[in-house]
């Protein structure tokens, strides 16, 4: 098993994520552990992308509980449909925020977050967590981050 990941700097985004994939696929092929995946997935993104936060929330009954992140303090628990990773969570679907501000019932953990992506973890049918990742700049993320942020949550064993 590799511990580290090696991505070019001076590759573009889509390019970065295509190299990333089976490399974080190496880093979780023979750890099942979920919150230990989450941790380094967290950083990994945190580190070659740079986004300004990124972590998972965890279904528990009828709230998400803050689970592995890197970037600042944030809300602990979020409500079922509340909030950009509730409303994921409730639709079963990603959520793609390009301005925070105009989504309604959005949770601000940070006064900093500016555009946001959720994504849904599945089990047997069911939302069991999500990866939510900010940017402090509006309109940071489009359908590439979309298309492989569900790859890289659809890997997480
Ligand atoms: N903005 C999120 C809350 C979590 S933080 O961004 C880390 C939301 O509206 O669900």
């Amino acid at each position: 098993m590799s511990e580290s990941i090696q991505i070019d700097p001076s590759l573009g985004k889509k390019e970065r994520y295509q190299s990333l994939i089976p490399q974080l696929s190496g880093l979780m092929e023979n750890e099942k552990d979920l919150v230990a995946n989450m941790a380094n997935v967290s950083a990994v993104l945190k580190e070659v992308f740079g986004f300004f936060w990124v972590g998972f929330y965890l279904v528990k009954g009828e709230e998400l509980v803050l689970g592995p992140f890197q970037g600042t303090v944030a809300c602990t628990r979020i409500k079922y449909g509340k909030g950009v990773c509730g409303a994921a969570w409730k639709e079963g679907k990603t959520q793609l925020v390009p301005n925070v501000a105009e989504f309604p019932g959005h949770i601000a953990c940070s006064s900093e977050s500016k555009s946001e992506l959720v994504v849904p973890g599945w089990k047997r049918g069911k939302v069991v967590w999500v990866l939510d990742v900010d940017s402090d700049r509006l309109n940071d993320f489009d359908s590439w981050d979309q298309e492989f942020l569900e790859m890289i949550t659809g890997i997480i064993p």
